[in-house]
C-alpha cells in the first residue's frame, strides 16, 4: 500500500461560489481570446511570422495564434536544453522537487483559468477539464514521492567493498503529447522528466498550443530555470521528425495514435550523425476497447458504464470503449438499456462551456473522419441511436449505437475516436473474450458480471493494460489505476509510478575498494 499520498479532489460545480468562478475565468478568456504566443526556448519568447491557429471546437472561432516554430529554431531549442542538462542534472533532489512544489500551488491558483482554457480548446466540459488538472496534481505530487524514493539508489547486498548503485538523470528528452488530455498528459510528461532531472523540450499538439502555453508559463514562474523547459509547437511532420532524429535528443515520450506512435519509434531507432547512444521511446497509442457484458449482468448498470466510456468527451479518450461485446441471451434487452442511454444524451449536447454530458468533437478534419465511420456503420450494421451529425456552428455528432456488427467489420477494428459505439454479439463468454482480444490494440477493458467464473477468466486472458470489472473503462485515477497499454497500444510505461520515472534514468553501479 502506498502510504503518504493522496489523490487531488475535482471541484464540485453545483456549489454557486465554484461556479461563479468558473464563469468568471470564462470572461478572463474572452478578454485574451484572439492573441499571439511566442515560443519559448532557453528562457526566451520568440514570435515567429507563421502561425498556428488554435479553432474553438464549439464554435468553430479563433481561440488565439501560436508561432509556428522552424526546424534551426527547433535546433536551438534542443541546443539550450542540452546546455541547460549540465547544470538541472546536477541540482540536488530537492531543489528540484521544490520547483515542482511551487508548480503544485500556481496550479491551484490558477485552477479555473486552466480549466476554462480547456474547455474553450478542446471541447470538454467542466468536469473533464478540471479531472483533467487532478491528473496533472497527482502526477506532480506522485512523481515527487517517487524521485525521492529513487534519489536513494538500489538497495544491494552487504560487501567489502563501499558499493553504491545510484540513477542519473540521461539528457534531453523531447515530450509529444495528444490534443485530448493538453494539460495533464503534457504536464506528467515533462514533469517526469524534469523531476528526474532531465531537461526537456514541448511540442503540443496544433489543436491545443494555448492550454501547453498556459502549462510552461507556469513552470517559468515555479522557477525551472531557463532551457530546462522549452516549448515549440509546430508540424508534426516538420519539426516533429527533426526533433526526434536529433542527434542530442536522449529520449522521446509520446503520446498520441499508433500511426505516429510506429513512426517515431522508427525514426528514433536510426542512429543519426553524431548520436552516441541508443534513444528511449515511450509511446502511448491508441485502443480499440471492448466491454464484455455477460447473462449475468446487471444490464442497467452496464448500459450506463459502457454510454459513459463510449461516450464522455465525445469518445475522444483512448480509453474509451467502442465495442460492447454482449452474450446473445441478453442482446437485445442490451440494446433496448444502452439506446436509452444514448438518446438521453443526445438531448443533452452543447458547448463545453454550457457544462454539459456530450460537446464537439475536436476538429474538422476528426469531424469527417467520424462521420465517414457513420456512413459505414449504417452499412456494416443497423444504426439504433444517433447516427446524426452538424458542423454549421461547432462539430457535433450525435453519440451514436449501431447494432447487428460483426468481428470482422471495419467498425469493431479500426480507431474511431469518436461518440460511436459498435455492439457484437457472442455466444459463449469464452467467445466474447476471443473477440475482445481479436485486436492489434490492448489498452482498456472492462467485464459487466455477477459470475466469478467468468471474473477469473476474464483475469488471466483479456489482455489488455487497463482491465476493469462492472464499472467505465475510461477514468483511470493516479497510482489506484496505473495506466499504459499493451501490443500496438503502446509500451505499457505506466504513467504516475516509479517505474515509470526509470525510463528517463540510468542505474550506475560505483564500487570503491576499501
Ligand atoms: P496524433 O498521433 O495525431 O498526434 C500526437 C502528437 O504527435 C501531436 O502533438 C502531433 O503534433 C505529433 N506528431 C504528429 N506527427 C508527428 C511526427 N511525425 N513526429 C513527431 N510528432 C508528431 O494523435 P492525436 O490526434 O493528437 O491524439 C489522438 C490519439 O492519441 C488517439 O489515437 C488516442 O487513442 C491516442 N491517445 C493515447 C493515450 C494513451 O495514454 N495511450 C492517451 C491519449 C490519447
Ligand atoms: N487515463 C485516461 C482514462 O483512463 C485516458 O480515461
Amino acid at each position: 500500500m502506498v502510504k503518504g499520498f493522496k489523490n487531488a479532489s475535482e471541484l464540485d460545480f453545483t456549489i454557486l461560489s465554484n461556479k461563479e468562478a468558473m464563469l468568471q475565468a470564462f470572461a478572463q478568456v474572452d478578454e485574451e481570446k484572439g492573441q499571439e504566443y511566442p515560443l519559448i526556448i532557453g528562457g526566451r519568447r520568440v514570435m515567429t511570422d507563421e502561425k498556428i491557429t488554435s479553432i474553438a471546437p464549439a464554435t468553430r472561432e479563433v481561440v488565439g495564434k501560436v508561432s509556428s516554430c522552424s526546424k534551426e529554431l527547433a535546433d536551438k531549442a534542443i541546443r539550450s536544453a542540452h546546455e541547460a542538462f549540465k547544470t538541472w542534472s546536477k541540482v540536488p533532489v530537492e531543489e528540484r522537487i521544490c520547483c515542482v512544489r511551487r508548480l503544485v500551488e500556481l496550479m491551484h491558483r490558477e485552477r479555473y483559468i486552466l480549466d476554462a482554457w480547456s474547455v474553450e480548446e478542446s471541447g470538454k466540459n467542466w468536469g473533464e477539464a478540471d479531472g483533467e488538472l487532478c491528473e496533472a496534481l497527482d502526477f506532480f505530487n506522485s512523481y515527487i514521492m517517487h524521485t525521492r524514493e529513487l534519489d536513494k539508489g538500489l538497495e544491494l547486498v552487504d560487501s567489502e567493498e563501499a558499493t553504491k548503485c545510484v540513477y542519473t538523470p540521461i539528457g534531453v528528452g523531447v515530450a509529444i503529447p495528444p490534443w485530448n488530455f493538453p494539460l495533464s498528459l503534457l504536464a506528467g510528461m515533462a514533469i517526469a522528466a524534469v523531476i528526474t532531472g532531465n531537461t526537456v523540450v514541448c511540442k503540443p499538439s496544433s489543436d491545443t498550443p494555448i492550454v501547453a502555453y498556459k502549462f510552461v508559463e507556469l513552470c517559468e514562474r515555479a522557477g525551472f530555470p531557463a532551457g530546462v523547459i522549452s516549448f515549440i509547437p509546430g508540424s508534426g511532420s516538420v519539426i516533429g521528425d527533426f526533433i526526434v532524429q536529433h542527434p542530442l535528443t536522449r529520449f522521446v515520450n509520446f503520446t498520441g495514435s499508433k500511426v505516429v506512435g510506429l513512426r517515431i519509434n522508427k525514426m528514433a531507432a536510426e542512429v543519426s550523425e553524431g548520436q552516441r547512444w541508443i534513444k528511449r521511446v515511450v509511446a502511448e497509442m491508441g485502443g480499440k476497447n471492448a466491454i464484455i457484458v455477460d447473462s449475468s449482468a446487471d444490464l442497467k448498470r452496464a448500459a450506463s458504464g459502457i454510454a459513459n466510456s463510449a461516450f464522455s468527451f465525445q469518445g475522444q479518450k483512448c480509453s474509451a470503449c467502442s465495442r460492447a461485446i454482449v452474450m446473445s441471451d441478453v442482446y437485445d434487452e442490451f440494446v433496448d438499456e444502452i439506446v436509452a442511454c444514448a438518446e438521453e444524451l443526445k438531448k443533452q449536447q452543447g458547448s463545453g462551456r454550457d457544462n454539459l454530458p456530450m460537446g464537439p468533437v475536436i476538429n474538422k478534419a476528426a469531424f469527417e473522419s467520424i462521420t465517414g465511420y457513420i456512413e459505414i456503420a449504417g452499412k456494416e450494421g443497423n444504426i439504433v441511436s444517433g447516427g446524426k451529425y452538424d458542423d454549421s456552428e461547432g462539430f457535433y455528432i450525435e453519440p451514436t449505437v449501431v447494432r447487428d456488427i460483426t468481428r470482422g467489420a471495419r467498425i469493431a477494428n479500426e480507431e474511431i475516436f469518436g461518440p460511436v459505439l459498435a455492439v457484437i454479439k457472442a455466444e459463449s463468454f469464452d467467445e466474447a473474450l476471443e473477440i475482445a482480444n481479436d485486436t492489434e490494440y490492448g489498452l482498456t477493458g472492462s467485464v459487466y458480471t455477477e459470475d466469478r467464473t467468468n471474473i477469473q477468466k476474464a483475469k488471466t486472458d483479456f489482455h489488455v493494460g487497463n482491465l476493469y470489472f462492472n464499472r467505465k473503462s475510461t477514468g483511470a485515477v493516479v497510482l489506484q489505476h496505473p495506466f499504459g497499454g499493451f501490443n500496438m497500444s503502446g509500451t505499457d510505461a505506466k504513467t504516475g509510478t516509479r517505474d515509470y520515472l526509470t525510463n528517463f534514468l540510468n542505474l550506475k553501479s560505483v564500487c570503491e575498494d576499501l
